[in-house]
C-alpha cells in the first residue's frame, strides 16, 4: 500500500467542493492505488461548518478504499498540515452581471492568510491550484505571501478554458474531442485569456487547415471561450461547479502523474519567456513528468497573437497593482 498523500482543499462545503471531493476520495485525481487524506477546509461560520460535517458524513458514507483519513476544520494551519496537495477554492463566486475581477479584494485577502498558511506548515513541495477567482492574481498573492516555499509550487487554473476550448474546436471541425492535442490559452483566466489553436493537431494533422476561418476565430471562438463563465452563470444561475471540479482534477493529476508529452494549459510564474514579466501568474503551455511541469518553449508568436497576449498580460498588471498595498 502506498503513503498516503495529505489533499487540502478549502471551500470543501461549496458547489465546487462538492463535485470534487468524492472524485478525489475515489481514486480519480491521484490513481486508483493512491490512498489520500482529505484536509478540509471551511469558513469558522456554524452554518459553514454545519454543512462541512455533513459533507464529511456523506465521505464516510460512500466507504472510499482510498480514503485513509479525513480532516474538517476552519484552521488554514491545520487543514495545510504537511499537505502533498492545495486546492484552494474557497472564495466567492461572481454573480450575473459582475467580472471576476470584481472580486479582487474581498477574496484577496483569503489568499494572503492562506499563502501564509501554507508557507508555515505544507511540505516544502506542496502543489498548490488556485479556483478561486480572480485565480491568476490569487495565486500571485499566495504565492508571494509564502516566500519560503518555491515560486514554482503556485498554479491557477486555466484548465477549464483548455477544455472549453477543446469542445468549441471539436464541434466546429467535426472530431473528437480526444484526438484534438496542442491547444493553448494563454494569459489570465478573464474574457481577456487567449484560446490559441494555431498549434492545435488532431491526429498529426493541423486543425487550423481543418478550419481556417480567421473570422470565427476571432469573433466567435475566443469570445465563446472567454466569456463561457459568464454564459454558465446566465444559464444556471450559478458558476460553474462540475466542469470547474473536472478540470482541477485534470489539472493536478497531470501535473502529478504526467501528460505522456501532451501539452496542458496551466497558470504559472512567468519565467519572461513569450514577453511575459517574471512572476505573473499566466496561462501557458506546460508538458508535465515526474511531478513537475515545462513550459513549452519556442513558440511564434504573430501579431494578432501579440496583441492578445498583450491586452491579458495588461489586466494582470492592472491586478497585481491593485493588490500591492496587501503584500507589503
Ligand atoms: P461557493 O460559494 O459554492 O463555495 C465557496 C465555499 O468557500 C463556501 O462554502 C464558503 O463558505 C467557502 N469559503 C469562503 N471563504 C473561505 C475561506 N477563507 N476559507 C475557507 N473556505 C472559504 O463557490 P464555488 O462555486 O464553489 O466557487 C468557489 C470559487 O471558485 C469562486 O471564487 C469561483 O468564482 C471560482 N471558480 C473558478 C473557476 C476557474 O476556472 N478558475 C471555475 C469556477 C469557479
Ligand atoms: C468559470 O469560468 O466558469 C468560473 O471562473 C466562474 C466564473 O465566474 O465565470
Amino acid at each position: 500500500m502506498k503513503t498516503p498523500v495529505r489533499v487540502a482543499v478549502t471551500g470543501a462545503a461549496g458547489q465546487i467542493g462538492y463535485s470534487l471531493l468524492f472524485r478525489i476520495a475515489s481514486g480519480e485525481m491521484l490513481g486508483k492505488d493512491q490512498p489520500v487524506v482529505l484536509q478540509m477546509l471551511e469558513l469558522p461560520l456554524e452554518k459553514a461548518q454545519a454543512a462541512l460535517k455533513g459533507v464529511m458524513m456523506e465521505l464516510e458514507d460512500c466507504a472510499f478504499p482510498l480514503l485513509a483519513g479525513m480532516v474538517g476544520t476552519d484552521d488554514p494551519e491545520v487543514a495545510f498540515k504537511d499537505a502533498d496537495i492545495a486546492l484552494l477554492v474557497g472564495a466567492r463566486p461572481r454573480g450575473p452581471g459582475m467580472e471576476r475581477k470584481d472580486l479582487l479584494l474581498e477574496n484577496a485577502k483569503i489568499f494572503t492568510a492562506q499563502g501564509a498558511a501554507l508557507n508555515k506548515v505544507a511540505k516544502r513541495d506542496v502543489k498548490v491550484l488556485v479556483v478561486g477567482n480572480p485565480a491568476n492574481t490569487n495565486a500571485y498573492i499566495a504565492m508571494k505571501s509564502a516566500p519560503d516555499l518555491p515560486a514554482k509550487n503556485f498554479t491557477a487554473m486555466l484548465r477549464l478554458d483548455h477544455n472549453r476550448a477543446l469542445s468549441q474546436l471539436a464541434a466546429k471541425a467535426g472530431v473528437a474531442v480526444g484526438d484534438i492535442e496542442k491547444m493553448v490559452v494563454w494569459g489570465n483566466h478573464s474574457p481577456t485569456m487567449y484560446p490559441d489553436y494555431r498549434f492545435a493537431t488532431v491526429n498529426g494533422e493541423s486543425l487550423k487547415d481543418k478550419i481556417n476561418d480567421a473570422e470565427w476565430n476571432a469573433n466567435v471562438f475566443i469570445p465563446t471561450v472567454g466569456k463561457r463563465g459568464a454564459a454558465i452563470i446566465e444559464a444556471r444561475g450559478l458558476s460553474s461547479a462540475a466542469s470547474a471540479a473536472n478540470a482541477a482534477i485534470d489539472h493536478i493529476r497531470d501535473w502529478v502523474l504526467g501528460t505522456n508529452g501532451k501539452w496542458v494549459t496551466m497558470g504559472v510564474p512567468s519565467d519572461g519567456s513569450y514577453g511575459i514579466p517574471e512572476g505573473i501568474i499566466y496561462g501557458v503551455p506546460v508538458t508535465c513528468e515526474n511531478g513537475e511541469y515545462t513550459r513549452v518553449q519556442g513558440l511564434e508568436i504573430d501579431a494578432f497573437s501579440r496583441e492578445r497576449m498583450d491586452k491579458t498580460l495588461a489586466e494582470l498588471e492592472e491586478e497585481r497593482a491593485g493588490v500591492a498595498h496587501l503584500l507589503g
